[in-house]
């Protein structure tokens, strides 16, 4: 299995241009099938999970061509209704397919996916919703099937904001019969760039970007052709390389205003900070300042950053605190990134974090797709040698992660 090497100690300097963001790829690509005809998306990032995703859709019987970051999908031949445990089992995000093959095909079976590293993550929020748009819903054998002969426009509450629920659940509302209000709705810019390509293929959605969703359904939806929004995840992961390494990195390619809430922090941590269009320059400061952060849903601090931002903490000067308020086992990296060295003791779902450690290289596995960046982020500060094994995770979300890291003056390699 392949690991990655870092040797520790390189200031970051020079330019790294960020990649499509994955998590609004996925969404997107599953739209496809509420479509007939050549749907063609850029700036699809080359990802494991974007694999997963199009073989998942192949299964079913969509055609898809890959040309570079040019993904087309064509889903008039979408035969099949079920989404298999093999395909589901590699990726969670699968789900995703459940609202559409119910809104094309009045019937789907998912294989359920389970809980993972971060949590038990349910799917309660998807099914109920779809069950109030009048879908019948069994759950057997590990799968979970949904028929419903024509679905119908509703008031649907969630308990709580769910990303992939709300986007789960605004496409089948794109093809209901009425008016379907989605409220505690996600409100990540994932979520609005479903709703922007939705629209684009015809649907009539308003709102999405905020906490109240209002999609009147439409009876058909036509293909399109559109470019995927940058991965603020990947950006605010450099950002920290940057803060970390006493760096200076010009971000490209980005997009500033989804990340005020990491600039925010960023900058109290004595970082440097200069945003412009598409652009965000970041100056390590030469004593990083703690700050506490709290995990919530956007524009809350997100979640996908946490461990990034821990390894920041772990050596910064004073103490600090993080509290998890997303998923419940989204700590696994803190026993890792204690092997390098840092002072971190988790008491339910906060962090303590002693810092001013001076962190030293060592074997660690990584556990989860952003705990494997923090490691990687632990290395570059480490003295001597991180060897990270597991790094397939790594793979399912950082496009060309080495290479982008090498360029800006790290010593980092990948081993088979
Ligand atoms: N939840 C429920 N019931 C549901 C759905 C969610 O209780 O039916 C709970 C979850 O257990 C969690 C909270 O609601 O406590 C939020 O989960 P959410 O549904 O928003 O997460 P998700 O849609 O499964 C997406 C991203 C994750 C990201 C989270 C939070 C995709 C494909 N995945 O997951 O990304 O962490 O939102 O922002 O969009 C990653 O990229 O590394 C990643 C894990």
């Amino acid at each position: 299995m392949d690991k990655i090497l870092v040797e520790g100690g390189n200031r970051l300097t020079g330019e790294v241009s960020i990649s499509g963001a994955k998590n609004a790829a996925l969404p997107i690509l599953t739209s496809s099938l509420l479509t007939d005809g050549w749907c063609t998306y850029r700036n699809i990032p080359d990802l494991k999970d974007i694999q997963s995703i199009k073989l998942l859709l192949e299964n079913l019987g969509a055609k898809v061509e890959t040309d570079g970051d040019c993904v087309r999908v064509n889903a008039s031949g979408l035969s099949n209704h079920e989404a298999p445990y093999d395909l589901v089992r590699k990726m969670r995000a699968s789900i995703l397919v459940l609202c559409p093959l119910v809104a094309r095909l009045k019937k789907a079976k998912v294989s359920l996916p389970g809980g993972c590293a971060i949590g038990a993550r349910p799917i309660n929020l998807h099914l109920k919703g779809l069950t109030d748009m009048g879908a019948s819903i069994t759950l057997e054998h590990g799968y979970v099937s949904a028929a419903a002969e024509k679905l119908t426009g509703c008031e649907i509450y969630f308990d709580m904001p769910t990303v992939t629920g709300t986007e789960n659940l605004m496409m089948a509302a794109a093809l209901a019969q009425g008016t379907t209000v989605l409220r505690n709705a996600a409100r990540e810019p994932e979520v609005a760039s479903l709703a922007d390509v939705l629209n684009q293929m015809g649907a009539d959605i308003k709102g999405a970007g905020t906490s109240i969703i209002i999609i009147h359904g439409v009876t058909s939806l036509n293909p399109v052709s559109v470019s995927i929004i940058p991965d603020r995840i990947e950006t605010g992961t450099f950002m920290t390389a940057a803060a970390l390494t006493q760096g200076d990195i010009t971000i490209k390619n980005c997009e500033p205003e989804h990340l005020s809430g990491v600039i925010n922090k960023l900058k109290m941590t004595g970082s440097d900070i200069h945003v412009s269009e598409k652009t965000i320059i970041v100056k390590g400061p030469d004593k990083i300042e703690s700050v506490d952060i709290k995990t919530l849903p956007y524009p809350g601090f997100p979640t996908d950053l946490q461990a990034q931002f821990m390894v920041l903490m772990a050596v910064a000067k004073g103490h600090s605190t993080i509290s998890e308020t997303i998923f419940e086992k989204r700590f696994i990296h803190v026993s890792e990134l204690k092997r390098l060295g840092a002072d971190i003791t988790v008491t339910g779902n906060i962090a303590m974090i002693k810092g001013a450690r001076k962190l030293s290289g060592a074997p660690v596995m990584a556990t989860d797709l952003r705990a494997s960046a923090s490691l990687i982020l632990a290395g570059l500060v480490a003295k001597g040698r991180t060897e990270i094994s597991r790094v397939y995770h790594l793979d399912r979300g950082y496009e060309s992660i080495e290479e982008k890291f090498r360029n800006l003056g790290a010593s980092i390699r990948r081993t088979k």
